[in-house]
């Protein structure tokens, strides 16, 4: 294999996340504003095949687990048919998906079929009303039955994630996490970061993973669970105790603001339309699209992409530092979750 992609620091990059749209058909207060964003124009868009040419690339330098992400992946038309194209890259084990999984109805056959091994849905609420207040849109009720339509379809490795709000959603991690194993599913919290300009972040707002700890550690007995469900930032704990099945239920925690996974960071991004991105909290990005569609061949173009992932590699910073003044002005949905 040539020469790993990593960057000044021995970081290999081996995870890579691709948002294939910046729609979405939710608009979550902690990701999207009120009335949406600008959307990026068709032509724009990496098409399926240069997505395929991207994550060939990566492939060949040491990545091996591709993430689809959004915006809302599945609103973008023939989506099973990228995932089957990406399954067949030479070097990529793993296709997965980050869904809201409002259409995961629709499309969770098709999508296993297609090679995807591996779900995270975004589960806020156990509560209908919370549920709509924070999804603005979403129908509870609806992702329920696209998160049982999943497990029906054959996915055994589905993760529930919660961006947890203080005042919100705050004071059900209990409920979370019962309702995720009663759905053989893996409940995640995630502390709310500061990305995208107008999200109402503040500190006051992050509930910090430690506070998360404390509540959950007063009603059961936690105990570390060394697995890693993943290759991502996320703790992960056992809980015994009331209300949980005997051998008890598993649940991660993302500190991501105030428990910094920065040493370990195995990704990069690719945006919807084929912009990297080396951190998620940097909003410089690097076009890899222009430089694929200007090349005389699309041999000369993958050189280049190549050329500019090392270039862009080499500039990441070591370390982000999430804090009020630092917000990123991207919006969670034109970057991938
Ligand atoms: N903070 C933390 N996580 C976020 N996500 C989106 N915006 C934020 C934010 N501000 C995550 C959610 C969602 C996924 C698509 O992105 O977990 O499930
Ligand atoms: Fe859509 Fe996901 Fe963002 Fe919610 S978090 S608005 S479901 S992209």
């Amino acid at each position: 294999m040539p020469l790993p992609f990593a960057d000044r620091f021995g970081r290999a990059v081996t995870y890579l996340r691709v948002s294939v749209t910046d729609r979405c058909n939710f608009r979550c207060v902690y990701c999207m504003p009120e009335h949406g964003i600008e959307h990026v124009p068709r032509p724009e868009l990496l098409s399926f095949a240069e997505i395929a040419d991207v994550v060939g690339i990566f492939a060949r330098h040491g990545v091996h687990r591709v993430r689809l992400t959004g915006g809302e992946p599945l609103v973008r038309a023939d989506l099973p048919e990228l995932v089957s194209m990406l399954a067949g890259v030479d070097g990529i084990d793993e296709v997965v998906m980050t869904t809201n999984a409002y259409l995961l109805g629709r499309y969770a056959v098709a999508l296993h079929d297609a090679g995807l091994t591996g779900l995270n849905i975004s589960f806020d609420s156990v509560d209908a009303t919370t549920f709509t207040r924070l999804t603005r849109i979403g129908d509870m009720q609806r992702v329920i039955d696209g998160i049982r339509a999943a497990r029906e379809a054959g996915f055994e490795r589905i993760k529930l994630n919660a961006v947890v709000i203080r005042g919100q959603n705050e004071h059900e991690l209990v409920d979370l996490v019962r309702f995720a194993a009663a759905e053989g599913a893996i409940m995640r919290f995630i502390e709310f970061m500061p990305i995208g300009g107008e999200m109402g972040w503040g500190r006051e707002a992050c509930v910090t993973a430690r506070q998360m700890r404390e509540t959950l550690s007063a009603i059961w007995e936690l105990t570390p669970d060394p697995r890693a469900y993943g290759t991502g930032p996320a703790r992960y704990w056992r809980a015994t105790g009331e209300g949980l099945p005997p051998q008890g239920a598993t649940f991660g925690i993302i500190g991501a603001v105030t428990e910094c996974f920065c040493a370990d960071c195995n990704r990069v991004r690719i945006t919807p339309q084929g912009g990297l991105r080396a951190c998620l909290a940097d909003d410089h990005e690097v076009t890899l699209r222009d430089a694929m569609r200007l090349a005389p061949t699309r041999e000369a173009g993958l050189l280049a992409a190549e050329r500019l992932i090392r270039a862009a590699l080499f500039g990441k910073k070591e370390s982000h530092a999430f804090d009020v003044d630092t917000i990123t002005q991207t919006a969670m949905t034109a970057i991938g979750g």
